[in-house]
C-alpha cells in the first residue's frame, strides 16, 4: 500500500550511489543504513580527511559488530565495508551519486552553502535530501537552480533502530523527487510518513513539548535522576539519556525553533542553555553517574 500522500511510485528514479555530507555521528549512522539496505557505494565527505576518515571507521566497526553476533556472515561484511569511502573533493564524491543527503550542523545558512556547493557538482536529477530536525525545507531549498529535487529526510536516534522516517515537502518539491524518497525509505525499512513543513515537523514538536515541561521540572528545583526515574513508566528512555543520545545543543535548537514559531506553549530551559554554553554533549557520564560539571551547571542560578 502506498503511504498517504506519496506520489505514483512509478516516478521513483533509482539510486545507485548515495552521497553523504557530514561524517559526524548521524552521518555516520547514516551511511552505515544506506550501506546496509540499499547495497550500492555510499561516500562521506566533510571538511577534512580526519573527520571523514572517522566516519569510515565507525561504519566498520558497527560491521564487526554485526559479524561477531552473527547478524551477517564475512562475505556481506567484507561486500558492505568495500561499498563505504570518503573524499573530500565533491566533484568526485558526488558527480556520479543520484541521491545526496546532508547531516550537517544544524543552521540554516550552513545547509544552505552546503546545497549551493553540493549541486555545482550533481547532475540535475539527484536528490538532495536533509536530515534536518527542524528547519523549513522550503528556505533552504529557495535559492538553488533546482529547488524541486530538494527534500527533507528525518531519520531517528538511534538510526539503526528506530522505525520512523519523516519525508518532508517543500514548498517546490517535485513528484518525482518525492516518489524517489518514498522508495528509497521502504529500502531502508522504514516507516515513511509525509510530513508538513512547518517547524520541527511531527515528532520534534510532539517531543519539544515534552522535553519543555521535563527542562521546566527540573529547573524549579528537581533533580536530574528523579526526573529521569519518573518517566521510566511512560518512556523508553528517560528524557536526559535521550538528550544525551540526542545532543544538548540539538535540544535546545529544537526548544528554540518551536518557542519561536509557539512562544505560548514552549519553554526554553535556562539551564539547557548553560549545558550548551559549555560545551557539555551529555548529562550522564561513562559510569552512568550525572556529570559533577552539570550538575553544578544545573545549580547555577
Ligand atoms: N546504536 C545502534 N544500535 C543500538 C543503539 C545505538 N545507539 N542503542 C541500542 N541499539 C540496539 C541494540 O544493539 C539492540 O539491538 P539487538 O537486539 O540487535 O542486540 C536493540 O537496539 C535494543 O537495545 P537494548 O535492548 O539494549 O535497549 P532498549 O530495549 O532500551 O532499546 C532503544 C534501546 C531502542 C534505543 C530504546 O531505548 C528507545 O526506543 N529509546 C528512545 C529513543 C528515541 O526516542 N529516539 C528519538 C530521539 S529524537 C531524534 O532523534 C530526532 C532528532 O532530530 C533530534
Amino acid at each position: 500500500k502506498r503511504p498517504a500522500g506519496a506520489p505514483d511510485k512509478s516516478l521513483a528514479r533509482p539510486v545507485t550511489k548515495v552521497g553523504i555530507v557530514g561524517a559526524g555521528l548521524m552521518a555516520s549512522q547514516l551511511a552505515l543504513l544506506f550501506v546496509r539496505r540499499l547495497e550500492v557505494p555510499v561516500v562521506l565527505t566533510d571538511l577534512d580527511q580526519e573527520r571523514a576518515d572517522k566516519g569510515v571507521a565507525y561504519v566498520h566497526a558497527e560491521i564487526d559488530k554485526l559479524l561477531a553476533k552473527g547478524r551477517i556472515n564475512q562475505d556481506k561484511a567484507n561486500r558492505h565495508k568495500a561499498l563505504v569511502s570518503c573524499e573530500t573533493d565533491k566533484q568526485v564524491a558526488f558527480g556520479d551519486a543520484d541521491f545526496v543527503i546532508e547531516a550537517v550542523f544544524e543552521e540554516m545558512a550552513v545547509k544552505k552553502t552546503v546545497f549551493a556547493d553540493v549541486e555545482k557538482v550533481v547532475s540535475a536529477e539527484c536528490v538532495l535530501a536533509t536530515n534536518t530536525s527542524s528547519l523549513s525545507i522550503t528556505e533552504m531549498a529557495a535559492d538553488l537552480e533546482h529547488p524541486e529535487r530538494v527534500v527533507g529526510f528525518h531519520f531517528f536516534n538511534p538510526v539503526a533502530v528506530m522505525p520512523l522516517l519523516e519525508i518532508v515537502k517543500g514548498e517546490a518539491t517535485d513528484d518525482a523527487t518525492l516518489a524517489t524518497a518514498f522508495a528509497t525509505g521502504k529500502s531502508l525499512k522504514k516507516t515513511t510518513i509525509l510530513v508538513k513543513d512547518s517547524p520541527s515537523f511531527i515528532v520534534n514538536r510532539l517531543l519539544g513539548r515534552f522535553m519543555s515541561e521535563v527542562g521546566r521540572i527540573v529547573d524549579e528545583g528537581t533533580s536530574v535522576g528523579v526526573a529521569d526515574s519518573a518517566f521510566a513508566g511512560i518512556a523508553p528512555m528517560p528524557p536526559f539519556v535521550l538528550l544525551s543520545l540526542v545532543g544538548p545543543a540539538i535540544a535546545l535548537h529544537n526548544n528554540e525553533t518551536l518557542k519561536g514559531a509557539f512562544p505560548d506553549r514552549f519553554y526554553v530551559s535556562p539551564a539547557l542553555e548553560r549545558i550548551v554554553a559549555a560545551k557539555k554533549g551529555a548529562y550522564y557520564g561513562p559510569d552512568g553517574r550525572l556529570d559533577p560539571e552539570v550538575e553544578e551547571l544545573l545549580e547555577k542560578p
